[in-house]
């Protein structure tokens, strides 16, 4: 079976692929399936943002699509940046979005955050199917390492010692919010897919 990931990301092409091929599903980029939709995130929450793309990429496909959506909540934020973390500030890049952030903490003690991700997998039958995965740390006070993206460098994992910034790639995949969703997204098809053979 063939999946499009509503996504052109190459880490998270990776990421579905290493997973759901153990359920014999292929996951298809955009561009292998012929596709290009970007529709806007209008969702206020990670689930909404999630099915709006997954829906728009099986819609123009007329395949089952996957998407994820994902970001940051900081506690003493209110849980900001949240679901606007790849748009926070309006800043241009991951470097500027750090720095605001790492601003609007600068004189708060309290410093837990979690990454959240929201995957959808939306089938051409109308199915919808929704998990989520957290990953709890700490906000640093200024950014350490060279590895991932985004607000990496200043995630602090009091179980390895480092920032995911620090840690490999499979370290990281171990205990990350993306991980935990697709590993219960995987559940999930698993249980879905019994389910029809029973039908
Ligand atoms: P999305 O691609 O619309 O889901 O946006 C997610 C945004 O949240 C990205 O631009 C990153 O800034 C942030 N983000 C999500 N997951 C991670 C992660 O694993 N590490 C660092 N930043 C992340």
């Amino acid at each position: 079976m063939k999946f499009v990931l509503a996504s052109n990301n190459p880490g998270k092409l990776r990421e579905m692929r290493e997973i759901l091929s153990q359920l014999g599903i292929e996951v298809l980029s955009q561009r292998e399936a012929g596709i290009a939709v970007e529709p806007e995130e209008t969702g206020t929450t990670f689930a909404e943002n999630a099915l709006i793309k997954a829906r728009a990429a099986m819609e123009a496909s007329g395949l089952a699509a996957i998407a994820d959506d994902s970001g940051i909540a900081v506690e003493a934020l209110g849980g900001a940046p949240g679901v606007y973390s790849a748009r926070y500030g309006n800043c241009a890049s991951d470097g500027e979005r750090v720095e605001l952030l790492l601003k609007n903490m600068e004189h708060e003690e309290h410093r837990a955050a979690k990454f959240v991700s929201n995957i959808a997998v939306v089938f051409p039958n109308g199915d919808e199917l929704v998990t989520a995965g957290e990953c709890a740390g700490e906000l640093t006070y200024a950014p350490r390492g060279e590895n991932g993206f985004g607000y990496d460098p200043i995630f602090f994992m009091p179980c390895f010692g480092r920032t995911l910034a620090e840690v490999t790639a499979e370290e990281k995949n171990s205990v990350s919010h993306r991980g935990r969703a697709l590993r219960a997204m995987k559940e999930k098809l698993t249980e879905y897919f019994k389910e029809k053979e029973r039908c």
